[in-house]
């Protein structure tokens, strides 16, 4: 059984339809990424996965259904948002960030240890714990993001867009935290991206969406030798 499964989901702004029915999955312990270019639709998918917009079709975590559920009730379950755009209280210090991402968490030995192993994972928000969000780099943001994310201890992980606007050297960082994480702790992911390079690196399983359907999908290293995907989104 999968951890997520999304079956004909829909979502719409207004009167515009944005989501026309897509099916995925995301395996326990598995890695999916959805690659599309700018305006298919992957960070509709994502607020939509979140319960932040209204839905059509069917959205299943663990098995049970989700969609229609409030964001708070779905962040509780054990889904954690790494939002577009990074979504820092860019007032707050890294700290506070920190932990406004264990809000709610009761386990107060397990937090201090969450803090410990994301300042292990990305050593320089140690350094700049301090420093109010909105002073660090956009690499620094990003990986402050998902920090974030993982001080809710999820069981799945959201990432929109991690390299976005970041060098390349920044991009491998985030990822390699990203893998550890999934392979030490068995966190699932479903990560959005343009960059189909990076991604498919990443990830074991991957769906291709253009104006929000499903166009291709298969196993990452399949897609990577897939042509189309080559010459569209690989540049090679
Ligand atoms: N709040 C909104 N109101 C109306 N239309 C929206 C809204 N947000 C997104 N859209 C539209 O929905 C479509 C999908 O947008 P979405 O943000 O999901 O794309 P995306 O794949 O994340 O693109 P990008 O790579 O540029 O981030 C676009 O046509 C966009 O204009
Ligand atoms: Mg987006």
């Amino acid at each position: 059984m999968p951890l997520l499964e999304a079956v004909r989901l829909e979502a719409q702004y207004g009167w515009t339809k944005v989501l026309h029915g897509l099916d995925f999955t995301v395996d326990e312990g598995g890695i999916t990424t959805i690659l599309g270019a700018n305006g298919a639709g992957k960070t509709t998918t994502l607020r939509a996965v979140c319960g932040m917009l209204r839905t059509g079709g069917e959205i299943l975590f663990d098995g049970r259904r989700i969609d229609g559920k409030a964001t708070e009730a779905i962040v509780r379950l054990g889904i954690a948002h790494a939002p577009e755009g990074r979504g820092t209280f860019v007032g707050l210090t890294v700290e506070e960030n920190l932990r406004l991402g264990a809000y709610g968490r009761r386990d107060r030995s397990g937090v201090a240890r969450d803090f410990e192993r994301v300042y292990q994972l990305f050593p320089v928000l140690a350094q700049r714990r301090r420093q109010a969000a909105g002073t660090l780099s956009g690499g620094e943001q990003q990986m402050l993001a998902v920090a974030r994310a993982l001080m809710l201890r999820p069981r799945l992980l959201l990432l929109d867009e991690p390299s976005l606007g970041l060098a390349p050297l920044v991009v491998r960082e985030i990822f390699r935290a990203v893998r550890t994480i999934n392979r030490e702790e068995r966190v699932s992911v479903l990560l959005v991206e343009q960059n189909a390079s990076i991604a498919l690196s990443l990830a074991d399983h991957a769906y291709l969406i253009e104006t929000g359907r499903v166009v291709m999908s298969g196993r990452a290293d399949e897609l990577r030798e897939n042509e189309a995907i080559r010459r569209s989104y690989l540049g090679y």
